[in-house]
């Protein structure tokens, strides 16, 4: 059995005029341990398919249309309010992209740690206070510092604070949507090295979300690359670093500034994502698809595997004729 595995999920967003398809029949798995990337550009559902999972999602406007999250084989779409709380922090836990959302500005960053441990666990206050100064400890920030507020802390380490605060119950699953984002490149690495070193010891499955493939390459097992609302390429990190075959996956490869390529600027992928109020007919990458023919503007796209454990949805890939 699979840690998590998400069935045919939809989600859409309604609002007054539109109906916003966020996440359209999204299938998905973690195994236990293992750290799953998922790409995307900007709207692609990336978050909304996070909050899903946590059953975040704020209805109205969001709405999930359809399908299963087996988190061990349960259901979180049917479990009661009271488990759903039980699961978030102790089974599952999720890192924000800006730490500051998920840290209260006036408690001392110690007891905020506390708080959390002593809300999954059933310690003392005093014990609950050991084990928060332990997670500082092992994010790289000095016990002393407990007494701090977040204020007094540089971007880098509220970002370990979270990660602390997020790692403080064990949980199975990480969630971790864009954490390094906020934080400037050489810091970024040191937390990525960090997160990558946490999951080894306390084996956390860990769903990583990321517009950025590298930090792909370091720190995922798998990775999915998500557009309008759907997978498109599913593999191996191996398999889809040396063999990406749907275009939009390419696409995203040839924007990545290379230093051994004489490229002196990034070369983004021309054009839009498609409204998701009005997606298009057949394939959604059509328009701004090189290769897209009147069969690509009719059909939908299957996701098909083409060699073991390596999935694509464009079916000229799967000819082989791109
Ligand atoms: N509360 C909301 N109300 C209406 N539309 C929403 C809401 N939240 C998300 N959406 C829409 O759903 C789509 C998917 O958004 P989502 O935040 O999941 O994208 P994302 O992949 O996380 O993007 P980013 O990389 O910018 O974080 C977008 O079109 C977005 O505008
Ligand atoms: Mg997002």
């Amino acid at each position: 059995m699979s840690l998590l595995e998400i069935k045919h999920l939809s989600v859409q967003f309604e609002t007054r005029d539109s109906v916003i398809k966020a996440v359209n029949d999204l299938d998905l798995t973690i195994e236990a341990g293992q750290t799953l990337g998922l790409v995307g550009e900007t709207g692609a559902g990336k978050t909304t398919t996070a909050l899903s999972i946590l059953r975040l999602i704020q209805e109205p406007p969001g709405r999930i249309k359809g399908g299963e999250i087996l988190f061990e084989g349960k259901d979180l779409l049917k479990v009661s309010n009271e488990e759903m709380r039980a699961i978030r922090g102790n089974e599952i836990s999720m890192i924000f992209q800006d730490p500051m959302t998920a840290l209260n500005p006036i408690i001392r960053v110690g007891e905020q740690i506390a708080e959390v441990i002593r809300l999954h666990e059933n310690c003392s206050k005093g014990e609950a206070m050991e084990k928060a100064l332990y997670m500082l400890e092992t994010v790289g920030i000095r016990p002393e510092r407990s007494m701090d507020y977040p204020h007094q802390f540089s971007g880098g380490m509220k970002q370990r604070v979270v990660i602390a605060i997020a790692l403080a119950c064990s949980p199975k699953l990480l969630i971790a949507d864009e954490p390094t984002t906020a934080l400037d490149v050489t810091i970024q690495a040191q937390v990525l090295e960090m997160m990558n070193k946490l999951k080894q010891q306390f084996n956390t499955a860990m769903l990583m979300i990321t517009h950025d493939l590298g930090i792909v390459a370091e720190t995922c097992d798998h990775v999915a690359i998500m557009y309008a609302g759907e997978l498109v390429e599913y593999g191996t990190i191996e398999r889809i670093f040396h063999n990406p075959r749907h275009p939009y996956t390419n696409g995203l490869f040839g924007a990545i500034p290379s230093l051994d390529k004489d490229v002196d600027r990034l070369r983004p992928i021309p054009g839009l994502m498609p409204d998701p109020a009005a997606l298009p007919k057949g394939c959604k990458f059509q328009e701004r698809c090189e290769y897209a023919c009147d069969k690509c503007r009719e059909n939908a796209q299957m996701f098909t595997e083409i060699e073991p454990g390596h999935f694509v949805r464009c079916e000229r890939a799967v000819r082989g004729e791109i």
